[in-house]
Order: C-alpha cells, then structure tokens, then sequence
C-alpha cells in the first residue's frame, strides 16, 4: 500500500512478538519503532535492527508514527508512556487490563480532548473479540448483566482440580513448571486479573465509569479438594467468576470470586485455560463469547484487529475513526455493598461429632433468615469429626456473614472450611 498506517510498539514480550509475527507481510501496517528493556536480546521475531529501541519515549514522541500500541502492561511507565501518546495526538491500541481499568477515566478524557481513540479489545479475554461487539453490534440493546470466566490460569487451575483431584498448591505448582501461572501468581489466582476485566466490561455495558477498587475480589487459593468433590455430587463445577449486574435501583452488583456453577450452564463447560463471556440484555436476550483467553497468537489476534481497523479507517480519510469505539460516559456507578447482595451460599463446615449439631446449624440459619435447600453429613471422620455441606437458598450476604460467625463461635463447630457462592 502506498500510505501504510506508521505504528510504533512499545514492548515485544509474548504479545509484542505475536504481533510483530502475525503482522508480517502486511502493507496496511508498517512498524517504525519497538520498544524494549534490551536491544541486545535474542529473539524470535524478524525486524531490522535501527526499529529497536530502549528509549520508550522515543516512540511516543515521534512525529512519523500514527498509533502507539502499547504492550508492556502495568502502569508504570504505560500510563505516563500513553498520556504523552494522547497528547501527542496519536491513536492508541493496548492490552493493558491495569491500564485501562485504573486510568481509563483520566484517558478517555484526555483522548477525547486530542480527538484520538483508544482501542483495547486484547486487555479483556484475549483473543475473543468482545469490546467492539458490545459497542458495535449490541450498541442498540439494554445491557443488564455480563458475566463469565475471565482469567485462564485460574481456570486450568480448577479444572485440574477437578480432573485430578489435587489440591490447590499442588495443581499451581504445576501450572507454574507448565508456563501456564506466572512465578508470582497472584494477580490470577486472587483475582485481580480478572477484576480489571469485569470493571472494563461493566463499564462499557452500563455505560458508568467503575472504580476498580470497589470492586468485591476473592481468588481462589482457598478452594479446596473437598470442595471440588462435593460440589461435583451436587450437580457443580467451581468457576472463578467475574461478573455485574444492573440492578432495579440504579446501582451495580459487581465482583469476582469462586462460585459453584451448575453443570446445566454452559460456562460450567469452559474448561482450561479458556475464557467465556455472557452478556444479557433486551432485545438480544443471552449471548455467550469463548474462545482462548491469553497467549501469544490469540492476543494478537485482537491487537491486530484493533489496528487493521484504524488502518483502514484511517486509509478512507476518516478524521474521527471508529467514533463508536469512544468512551461516551462520565457518570461513576453506585457499585452495591456485597453484604447488601443476594445469593445462594454452599457452606462446607467441619463439627464435633456430638449430638445437636444439625440442630445447631439450623437454630443459626433460621434465626438468620436462611432457608437450607440441602444438608449432607456423610458419616464421621477418622479424627471424630463430621464434615456437614449446607446449600441455601437465596439469602442476603449480610446474613450469612452473621451466620458463619455464629457457627464459628459455637464449640461444637469445629472449623468453617469454606462459603461459596452458587450459581444455579
Ligand atoms: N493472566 C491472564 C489469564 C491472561 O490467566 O487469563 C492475561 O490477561
């Protein structure tokens, strides 16, 4: 082509590689300048030695590059690196999940200011394109929930659980020798990740801007084998899932942490390191996304789209590109109370093997406005214990909370192994 699109990438780790590889040959898109930590490093992808540089800001300054596409992650230096890209009136792609759902009030002020836009369909579920649907081809609906598996190494973690039998350490540990958790796994496994996600997507559904950090998080490092295993009695699988809902009153019921998913739903079956996203909504009704949640060549996928559609846009003379694509609120949400929610809760609790103790839990539960669906005691333990698994029905957090600390309290309780959320 004779005018290609001039892109400058900051970073060239796993996506920036993907990138650079499945943009090869392309002459909508020509790559002027890439970022990284060492020049000197070898590595898998083919590009002429003056493109590499360790000065970001070189990139973010140059006057010859049209879109900036940001692949480091983090916010420090991303956020400084895109503002000054912003003000620099270029375009922006990124698959920073952080970035986005820490600074996005701050950059889509500031993009709309310079007349630029942000594009990050890679930062949310990796290569399933589900930004640009929601704002393009579901712009025309009510959004009321979205919801789904987020983050892939949370997921190999429990179906490995669930596959194997094993316990939680045991199964990150090798997750970690496979390359599929990170060596500080953290932000996966407590649900971070997946927080930024949840926060990006609920803001675009329901338009309000939503501060991550109200956002409710549990991971999954507690979930234990145990749990697993009656879970899957029950008719469950245990999921982490991200999700928010519109509630009637305004406010949003937002959050991430472990559920136990009924095999009858089809997220139950997305298993590894795969993503799913449901979003509902009048008049599409349910629509469900999934397809690879991370790597290399998924995440490039949506990188690329990203900048092929600026590329032509940009080819056809549009001054304002993909304005569908802008942020187009200012509102903060009322983001609910999770004591102020309501669920179904399985509870996985271990008792003195005396009598009452079936009485005692349900002289606690009532008196706390629960109502049991199901109790299972399945004989005593071999250290004269009983382990008892309660499923409610829907019930207010606040009120369990009071519960669990009732149980935990009493001394024929033992130990509260686990509350988990249901989903029926
Ligand atoms: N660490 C993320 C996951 C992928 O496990 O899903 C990048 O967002």
């Amino acid at each position: 082509m004779e005018n290609p699109l001039k892109i400058g990438i900051l970073g060239l780790g796993t996506v920036g590689s993907g990138v650079v590889k499945s943009l090869e040959g392309n002459d909508l898109v020509s790559i002027k300048k890439v970022a990284v930590r060492n020049i000197n490093k070898k590595r898998s992808v083919n590009l002429p030695v003056d493109v590499l540089t360790e000065d970001s800001f070189s990139v973010v300054n140059d006057k010859d590059i049209d879109v900036v596409v940001e692949l480091i992650g983090g916010t420090d230096p991303a956020y400084e690196l895109v503002k000054t890209a912003i003000e620099n009136k270029k375009h922006v792609v990124s698959a920073n999940k952080e970035l986005i759902a820490t600074y996005g009030k701050e950059l889509f002020e500031l993009a709309k200011k310079n007349n630029v836009i942000i594009l990050y369909e890679a930062a949310v579920a990796g290569g399933i394109p589900i930004i640009m649907p929601i704002k393009t081809s579901l712009c025309g609906n009510k959004v009321t929930k979205v919801a789904g598996i987020l983050n892939g190494t949370t997921n190999y973690i429990l179906t490995k659980m669930t596959d194997e039998g094993a316990d939680f350490a045991e199964t990150l540990k090798q997750a970690q020798e496979l390359g599929y958790a990170e060596a500080d796994p953290t932000a996966d496994v407590e649900g971070f990740d997946a927080a930024y996600k949840i926060s990006i997507l609920a803001s675009i559904v329901f338009n309000q801007r939503i501060d991550v950090k109200k956002v409710y998080r549990e991971g999954i490092s507690k979930i234990t084998s145990t749990d697993i295993q009656y879970a899957d009695e029950l008719g469950y699988k245990i999921k982490l899932i991200a999700k928010a809902e519109l509630l009637d009153g305004g406010s949003v019921d937002i959050r991430v942490h472990p559920m136990l998913v009924s095999k009858k739903q089809m997220i139950s079956r997305i298993d590894d390191v795969l993503n799913a996203v449901m979003v509902e909504g009048f008049p599409v009704g349910q629509v469900i996304f999934s397809g690879p949640g991370a790597g290399e060549f998924p995440t490039a996928s949506s990188v690329i789209g990203d900048i092929l559609c600026l590329a032509q846009e940009m080819e056809a003379g549009d001054k304002n590109p993909l304005a569908m694509m802008q942020c187009k609120h200012e509102t903060a949400a009322d983001i609910l109370d999770i004591k102020n929610s309501h669920n179904k809760y399985y509870i996985n609790l271990t008792a003195e093997n005396v009598p009452g103790v079936i009485g005692k839990l349900g002289e606690i539960c009532g008196k706390n406005n629960i109502n049991f669906v199901s109790i299972l005691q399945k004989g005593i333990l071999e250290n004269d214990t009983a382990r008892v698994i309660i499923l409610t029905s829907m019930a207010l957090e606040a009120d369990i909370q009071k519960a669990v600390e009732e149980m935990t309290n009493s001394s024929i309780i033992k130990d509260i192994t686990n509350v988990i959320r249901v989903m029926d």
